[in-house]
């Protein structure tokens, strides 16, 4: 070796005390899935019980096998759940060792059960119903934090925010507008999880090992069984597809970055500096050191798992990209992405509903800070076009202007005088001041989707009414 150590093989110091027993011990650790497919087994008895019971209807195997079948499934299922099944890595993964177990308790009748299948179409099928499921998992949790976000915008229909464009002070807004911009994204989010769930909505088992079997199955029943709109229409994509995984990935990807997104401004509102909420105990931690300080750890982690659910979407893809058709052993590596990317996002989206209910919005700092940095120019300036008749440009020159006296005088726009306005444009009269106040701002913005009060109100209702 290039260090002039010898390469001691199997007794390699490095590997040699983990790996003791040599290649063997390698290719079980390697190979097997068993240490996380066992999360598949309601799925894969369910799958299972479906098949032997397909197969007895069409008289490939007899009605007394199947009820043993049937019968040693359940009480499999039982076991598992009792924490009374010993998982063995020897037998690679949670079909085989569900079909071992079967084979002690019923004896040869097992042997029948993997007639007219294969595990390709098994995981296949196992991996889309946990998927659908953890989806359906998904949209309640969506509809939960949509639900507090509902809440928190009612309330604040009428509290006055800065809105920012870069960050810095645009034009005023409302809390309640702005909690409504996030039931947007999760809005969209669930319409994603939902068309998901009816992309992957076909049945894979049946596709045998890639081409289909010469048995007389019925996959049109199985499909109705397991509750698939149908059975998946070629046999060889069937197993190796897993657009349904990269689907789930995706949509968490997305909703994953519409949460970090908004821990961010968790973050920056929590700030003393902004000081526009305050986080509840129970979502902040204090400092081991500095006592004057509270944490936003809850809305750091949120916005920090965002980082390991789109890099499983990157992971899957990679995975993915050069497989030929149909099934390859690379597929095994799909599930822990997405087993890991779902309770990261399921978490995430729990910690974010809790805090929205539990925030406390300090309406007054909100409102002070609503008032500076001349949020209300562009108010001044429609007012110009609108009761002036200045085409939009000049006014823009006009409001400038006035941005430039306020600013030297150290006050706001409503704080400079009918004078002082009157000096830069002679057409400002006393009826300007009526919209330079954040909330005549606030309330003007009445289009559809705008920020006023009673427009957000309206969508407030529109969202109750599907949410
Ligand atoms: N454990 C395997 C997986 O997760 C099951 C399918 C195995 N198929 C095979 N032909 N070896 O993908």
């Amino acid at each position: 070796m290039a260090d002039g150590t010898k390469d001691a093989g199997s007794s390699n110091q490095m590997w040699g005390g983990r790996f003791a027993s040599g290649p063997d011990a390698i290719m079980e650790e390697i190979n097997a899935s068993i240490g996380f497919d066992k999360k598949l087994y309601a799925q894969d008895i369910r799958g299972s019980i479906a098949h032997a019971t397909m197969l007895a209807k069409q008289g490939i195997i007899s009605a007394e096998d199947k009820d043993k079948i049937v019968q040693g499934l359940n009480t499999i299922l039982s076991e598992i759940e009792a924490g009374r099944f010993e998982f063995s890595r020897k037998l690679e993964d949670i079909h085989m060792n569900i079909e071992a177990r079967l084979a002690t308790l019923i004896g040869p009748a097992a042997g029948r059960l993997h007639t007219a299948r294969s595990r390709n179409d098994q995981v296949a099928l196992d991996f889309r119903l946990w998927v659908k499921e953890e989806l359906v998992r998904t949209d309640a949790a969506l509809t939960d934090l949509i639900a507090a976000l509902l809440d928190k915008a009612q309330e604040h229909a009428d509290t006055v925010m800065p809105g920012f464009t870069h960050l810095q002070t645009a034009q005023p807004v409302t809390f309640g507008h702005h909690c409504m911009a996030y039931v947007e994204m999760f809005g969209r989010d669930r319409s994603r999880v939902r068309h998901a769930i009816d992309h992957m909505d076909e049945c894979p088992i049946g596709a045998a090992a890639l081409a289909g079997t010469g048995f007389r199955i019925d996959r049109h029943m199985t499909a109705e069984a397991l509750g698939f709109r149908s059975p998946t229409r070629n046999s060889i994509d069937t197993v190796s597809d897993r657009d349904f995984a990269l689907e789930f990935l995706s949509v968490a990807s997305i909703c994953a970055v519409h949460l970090s997104r908004f821990a961010e401004e968790i973050v920056i509102w929590s700030t003393p500096q902004f000081g526009f909420i305050r986080l509840s105990d129970a979502f902040s931690t204090g400092s081991s050191i500095m006592p004057q300080k509270k944490n936003p750890d809850a809305a750091e982690l949120v916005r920090a798992k965002t980082g390991r659910i789109n890099g499983s979407l990157v992971a899957l893809l990679t995975i993915m990209k050069g497989l030929p058709l149909a099934y390859s052993k690379d597929m095994q590596e799909d599930k822990e992405q997405v087993f890991d990317a779902a309770e990261n996002l399921e978490l995430a989206i729990a910690a974010m509903a809790g805090m929205v209910r539990d925030m406390t919005v300090r309406v007054d700092r909100m409102r002070a800070a609503a008032g500076s940095g001349f949020s209300t120019a562009t108010d001044l300036a429609d007012w110009l076009v609108r009761e002036a008749g200045l085409p939009f440009r000049d006014a823009h020159h006009v409001t400038g202007r006035a941005v430039a006296l306020a600013e030297q005088k150290a006050c706001d726009l409503a704080d400079l005088s009918l004078d002082d306005l009157k000096s830069i444009h002679d057409a400002i009269t006393e009826k300007v001041f009526d919209v330079l106040t954040v909330d005549a701002s606030v309330a003007s913005r009445t289009s559809f989707g705008g920020t006023a009060p009673s427009e957000v109100r309206k969508q407030i209702a529109w969202w109750r009414g599907r949410n």
